[in-house]
C-alpha cells in the first residue's frame, strides 16, 4: 500500500479538485474485465471517456477504499499506447470510502472528442480457499470479493463487469439487489467460465456516499481453481557483482508457501505417486515449477535445508554475448524433494552465475559501469509478501547511483566486507512489499571503479600469498620436536 502511495505520490491534499473536474467528462462506456487467480488478480477497466468542455486534461479515476488497500500494481495508458500516463493520488472525495487518482492526459481534449483509457491493476491476497481444507485427493476452490460497481465522478451510459476464471466450475455467484434503476434484463448472466454483471446503463456520478450508500455491494464468486495458489512469505536475493572473472553471481533465498486449502489429514506419497500417475493430481499440490533464468547462466545450485537437491532439470541458453540475437531464457524445472501441499512451507536457495558482459557495461563518456540486476525471478503466479534485493558492487567502487523501476519501500547503501576484501564492497539494499510479475523488471546500478580499486584486489591475494609462502618457510625450518615434547610428557 505504501508503495501504491509512493507510485502516484504527492497530492495529499487536492481533495477538492474531483467537483471542479465532474463536468468536463462522460464515459460513454466502462468494461472491467476481472481475471481471478490465486494470489494475484489482474483488473483491467477500459473507460471510453468523451470530453465535455474545451482543454479537459485530467480526468478522475475512482477506487473502492478497500480495493485500493490490496492493489500491488496500478498503471494507466491509452487504448493502444505503450507509453503509461502520469497518475496523482488526489484524496478520498469528501465523506465517502473511495480515492481519486487523476491522469493527466498527454494534451487536452477539445469539446466532443473521445479517447479510450485503460486502467490496468493486479491485486494480491485477495482471494481465500474456501473450504479452508481440504484432502489430498479434494478440488481447490476459492471465493473472491468485489464491488459491483465501478465508480466514477462522472456519468457513465453503460457500464459491465466481467469475472473470468479458468475453468468453467463456478459454484456460487452473488445475484445483485436494488438494480432495477440501471437494467430491465437479469442484473447477472454466466456464460462458459464468465460472470458478467449489467450491462447497467445511466449510472449517475458514483464517487459521492449518496451513491455508494443507496446502491453499491460486494459481490462474491465461489470458483474451482486447478493451480495451486503460491506466495513467496520471504525472498532475499544477493546479487555480486565481480569485475574479476568478469561474474554476476545472484543468490535467491525462499520461503514458498502454499496458500490453498490446508491439507486435511496425513499426507501419504503412496496416493500423491498414485494421483499422479493416472494424471489427477490434487490442483493444490505443488509437486515443481519453472522459472526463467538469464541465458549464459553456469554453476547453477539448488538446495534446500537438507542440501543439494538433484531432481531439476536445467535447459541454458546461450549467453547474449556470445554475438547470436539470442531472446531465449534458460529454463529451471524445480521439483522439492516432497511434494508442497497446502499449508506448508518450502525454504530453499537458488543460485547461478552469469557473465557480466550480458548485464553489465562500460559508458566511456562518463566513466562509469552500468549493470542491470532483475528485481525477481518470476515464480509463476507468485506474490512476494516480502523482498530484499542486496546488490553488491566491486570493491572501491565510487559514485554509486541507481534508477529503480518502482520506487522501493526502504532504500540503503552500506558496506559489505568479504573474503579478501581489504575496505570492503559497498551495498545498494531495495526491500519491497507485495511484489506481482508486473515488477520483474531491472534495477540499474552505476558506478565507477578506480584503476587503484582494480589492483586492490590482485596486490590482497598477493599479500595474503606473501604472508603464507614466507609463513611455510619458516614452519620448515622449525623444529618439530619442540611440539612434540609436551605430548610426550603427558
Ligand atoms: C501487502 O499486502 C498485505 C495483504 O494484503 C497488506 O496487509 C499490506 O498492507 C501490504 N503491504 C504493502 C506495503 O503494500
Ligand atoms: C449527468 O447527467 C445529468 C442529465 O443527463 C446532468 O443533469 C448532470 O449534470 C450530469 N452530471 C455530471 C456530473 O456530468
Ligand atoms: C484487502 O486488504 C485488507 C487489508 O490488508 C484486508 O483486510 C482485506 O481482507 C482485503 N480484501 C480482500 C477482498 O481480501
Ligand atoms: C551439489 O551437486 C553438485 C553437482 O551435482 C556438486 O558439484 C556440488 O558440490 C554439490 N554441493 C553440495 C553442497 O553438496
Ligand atoms: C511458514 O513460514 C511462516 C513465516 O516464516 C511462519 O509464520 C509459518 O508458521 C510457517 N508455516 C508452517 C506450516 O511452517
Amino acid at each position: 500500500m505504501l508503495r501504491l502511495w509512493s507510485a502516484i505520490s504527492c497530492l495529499l491534499l487536492a481533495s477538492a479538485a474531483a467537483s471542479a473536474s465532474s463536468q468536463s467528462f462522460e464515459n460513454s462506456a466502462i468494461v472491467r474485465t476481472i481475471d481471478l487467480g490465486g494470489s494475484l488478480v489482474h483488473v483491467t477497466t477500459t473507460f471510453a471517456v468523451k470530453a465535455l468542455k474545451e482543454a479537459a486534461g485530467v480526468y478522475t479515476i475512482t477506487l473502492p477504499e478497500d480495493e485500493i488497500f490490496n492493489t500491488s500494481w496500478l498503471e494507466v495508458k491509452v487504448k493502444g499506447k505503450q507509453q503509461p500516463l502520469t497518475v496523482t493520488y488526489s484524496g478520498a472525495p469528501a465523506g465517502s470510502k473511495s480515492h481519486n487518482l487523476d491522469v493527466s492526459l498527454e494534451k487536452p481534449l477539445e469539446a466532443g472528442a473521445t479517447i479510450n483509457l485503460v486502467l490496468e491493476t493486479v491485486q494480491t491476497h485477495t482471494t481465500r480457499p474456501w473450504p479452508q481444507q481440504a484432502a489430498q485427493d479434494e478440488d481447490q476452490s476459492l471465493k473472491y470479493e468485489t464491488s459491483l460497481f465501478v465508480l466514477s465522478p462522472y456519468n457513465t451510459s453503460v457500464q459491465r463487469t466481467k469475472l473470468k476464471s479458468s475453468s468453467p466450475r463456478i459454484i456460487f455467484y452473488t445475484e445483485p439487489e436494488n438494480v432495477q434503476a440501471f437494467t430491465l434484463e437479469n442484473p447477472v448472466t454466466k456464460s462458459g467460465s464468465t460472470v458478467t454483471y449489467g450491462p447497467y446503463s445511466n449510472v449517475p456520478p458514483s464517487a459521492n456516499q449518496a451513491f455508494l450508500d443507496k446502491y453499491q455491494q460486494r459481490v462474491v464468486l465461489h470458483y474451482s481453481y486447478d493451480y495451486p495458489v503460491l506466495e513467496v512469505l520471504k525472498l532475499r536475493r544477493a546479487a555480486e557483482i565481480s569485475h574479476w572473472g568478469a561474474n554476476l553471481n545472484i543468490q535467491d533465498d525462499i520461503v514458498l508457501h502454499n496458500a490453498g486449502p490446508r491439507l486435511n489429514g496425513h499426507f501419504s506419497r503412496l496416493q500423491h505417486q498414485t494421483q499422479s500417475f493416472y494424471g489427477r493430481g490434487a490442483p493444490h499440490v505443488l509437486p515443481l515449477f519453472t522459472v526463467q533464468l538469464p541465458p549464459g547462466i553456469r554453476n547453477t545450485y539448488y538446495l534446500d535445508q537438507i542440501g543439494n537437491v538433484s531432481t531439476s532439470h536445467l535447459r541454458v541458453a546461450p549467453s547474449v554475448s556470445r554475438g547470436l540475437k539470442n531472446t531465449q531464457n534458460s529454463v529451471l524445472e524445480l521439483k522439492p524433494r516432497y511434494p508442497i501441499m497446502g499449508g506448508w512451507n518450502y525454504t530453499y536457495t537458488l543460485g547461478w552465475d552469469a557473465p557480466l558482459g550480458d548485464s553489465g557495461s562500460y559508458d566511456p563518456n562518463t566513466g562509469k559501469y552500468i549493470v542491470s540486476i532483475p528485481v525477481m525471478t518470476e515464480i509463476p503466479g507468485a506474490v512476494v509478501n516480502d523482498a530484499e534485493i542486496s546488490i553488491i558492487l566491486p570493491e572501491g567502487a565510487t559514485d554509486v547511483d541507481y534508477v529503480a523501476p518502482f520506487p522501493a519501500l526502504s532504500n540503503e547503501i552500506s558496506t559489505h566486507v568479504t573474503y579478501l576484501d581489504t575496505i570492503g564492497r559497498p551495498m545498494v539494499i531495495f526491500k519491497y512489499k507485495n511484489l506481482t510479475n508486473k515488477h520483474a523488471k531491472p534495477i540499474y546500478v552505476s558506478y565507477r571503479v578506480p584503476i587503484s580499486a582494480h589492483l586492490r584486489k590482485p596486490m590482497a591475494v598477493a599479500t595474503v600469498l606473501l604472508v603464507l609462502f614466507t609463513f611455510a618457510m619458516v614452519a620448515r625450518r622449525v623444529d618439530l620436536t619442540i611440539y612434540k615434547t609436551p605430548t610426550k610428557k603427558m
